[in-house]
Formats: C-alpha cells, sequence, structure tokens
C-alpha cells in the first residue's frame, strides 16, 4: 500500500495544477455552462474542465483507483482507494469574482462512501490566495508548509463560526433556525462560500467552528481530515456525533464542538 505521505504529495502537487487552472480560466471570464439540483447550483465551464484535468492525471498516476468527483461522477476501482475531488469548491463565488473558492482533493480508504471511509490524505488550494491546505492521516495538517492547530477553546467573547446554505429555497427556513439556535455560542458568523475552506479555516484557527447541513461527499473530504489532523472534531447526525454527511456537518475544536453540535441538530 502506498504511504500517505506518498498520497499527500501527489494530491498537492495535482490540486496546485488544477488551482492555478481554474485561475486562469477566472481571469479569460466565466461562463455558466448549466444549472444542477436548482436554479441557484450551477456549474461552469471551468468545473467541467478543472475535473477533467484532475481525473486525467490520476487515472494516468493511479490507473487502479477509485473516482468520484462532483462534475463527472463515480468509477470504481481495482484498489482500496478512491478519491473524492471537488474541482472549484464555491462555485458561485468563482462565478462572481469573489476569490473563496478552492480545488479540494482527498484520497480515502474502504467503500466510498462517508458514512464509513477513512481518508488517508487531502489536499484544499486556494489559488487566489495562494493557499495550500495539506494533511496526511496522523502526519499532521499544514498550511503552506506550516503546521496547523484548531482553536482549543473559544474565548470569553464567544465562537467566530461560519455556515452555509444550501440552493434548495424549501431548506433555507431549516437552516436560519438552526442559525437562531446557534447563536447564542457565537461571537460572528460568517458564511464564506466554499465548504473545503469552512474547514480548512476552523484547521487553522480562522474559525472556532463550522456547521452545515446538506454537504456532499467531495465538499468534506479533504476538509474533515484537515480538522482532525489539526486536533479538532468533525461530525454529524448519529450515534457518538456521527459522520459528516447530508443530514449534517459540524466541526471544531475540542472545547466547542460538543456544544456546537447539539445546537446544529437541536438537542
Ligand atoms: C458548495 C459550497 C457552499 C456550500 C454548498 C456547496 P460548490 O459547493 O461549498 O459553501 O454551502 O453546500 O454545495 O457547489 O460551490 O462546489
Ligand atoms: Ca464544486
Amino acid at each position: 500500500m502506498t504511504q500517505p505521505h506518498e498520497l499527500e504529495a501527489l494530491a498537492v502537487d495535482i490540486a496546485r495544477e488544477a488551482g492555478e487552472l481554474a485561475r486562469v480560466r477566472r481571469t479569460q471570464g466565466v461562463a455558466i455552462a448549466a444549472t444542477k439540483s436548482a436554479i441557484a447550483d450551477i456549474v461552469t465551464e471551468a468545473d467541467r474542465e478543472v475535473e477533467a484535468l484532475i481525473r486525467a492525471r490520476l487515472r494516468a498516476e493511479r490507473p487502479g483507483d477509485g473516482f468520484l468527483g462532483e462534475e463527472s461522477g463515480a468509477e470504481r476501482g481495482t484498489t482500496d482507494l478512491t478519491w473524492v475531488v471537488d474541482p472549484i469548491d464555491g462555485t458561485v463565488n468563482y462565478a462572481y469574482g469573489i476569490p473563496a473558492y478552492a480545488v479540494s482533493i482527498a484520497v480515502v480508504t474502504g467503500e466510498p462512501d462517508p458514512e464509513s471511509w477513512r481518508a488517508v490524505a487531502a489536499a484544499v488550494f486556494s489559488p487566489a490566495a495562494g493557499e495550500l491546505f495539506q494533511a496526511a492521516a496522523n502526519g499532521g495538517a499544514t498550511l503552506n508548509g506550516d503546521r496547523l492547530a484548531v482553536n482549543a477553546e473559544p474565548t470569553a467573547a464567544g465562537a467566530l463560526l461560519a455556515t452555509g446554505f444550501g440552493y434548495d429555497p424549501s431548506t433555507h427556513a431549516g437552516d436560519l433556525a438552526r442559525v437562531a439556535r446557534v447563536m447564542p455560542l457565537a461571537r460572528d458568523l460568517r458564511r464564506i462560500g466554499a465548504a473545503s475552506l469552512d474547514f480548512a479555516y476552523v484547521a487553522s484557527g480562522r474559525l472556532d467552528g463550522y456547521f452545515e447541513r446538506g454537504l456532499q461527499p467531495w465538499d468534506h473530504a479533504a476538509g474533515a481530515l484537515l480538522v482532525t489532523e489539526a486536533g479538532g472534531r468533525v461530525g454529524g447526525v448519529g450515534s457518538g456525533g456521527g459522520r459528516p454527511g447530508r443530514a449534517m456537518s459540524v466541526a471544531a475544536g475540542p472545547g466547542l464542538f460538543d456544544a456546537l453540535l447539539a445546537a446544529a441538530i437541536g438537542d
């Protein structure tokens, strides 16, 4: 089995190349290619081109591994590894010219199912900021080479939190009720617009915590490993805090996690 740090190095190399392509395409203008689950859920030509680049590089370098990508779907591999890819996380930011977007690449073992997989390595690259977050299982997490650590406890002023709202308007009332439950824990609330960066910012102590309903596997696969490797906790619904997933995803330092999860799921 390939070592986690070798898979991490490949994820980083591909994320950098993919992020540079996204950045260049952004300077050339952005065309919306289609809408997906809802009219607000868009895909640009760049999302598709960047995912194709990532998939082609993985096929060339790791032909036996599986693939699960936001834009081009799933393919089973012959090894125990699957690459979980969001080519541009924060597509609406990208389309509007807000620099908070990222390439998110994780490699996991086991069934390609976030309920049971184990993340081995991850890279989240924010090309507009020139920031590369990376992690390997049991190897720690870094930002541009500097070791990351979550905030163990929020300050007395409360937690700096982030959340997100899905594209489906029918979920917004529930999302806003959740915000009302969580606000007593907060000093303030951010909506950055890219889940992978929300997780990365928890990992780096820029946020104390993050919660969101409705995430897809490629939204949390890489970011969740960044948080746990930076000493934080991730979870969702289910026994023992569960796992991040569509029903709920929460990430925070150890001093905040239980209270944030309970408020987010309405316990
Ligand atoms: C979205 C972003 C956003 C989150 C949505 C995601 P996309 O991913 O991560 O912050 O609120 O749930 O779908 O569509 O930009 O790849
Ligand atoms: Ca995306």
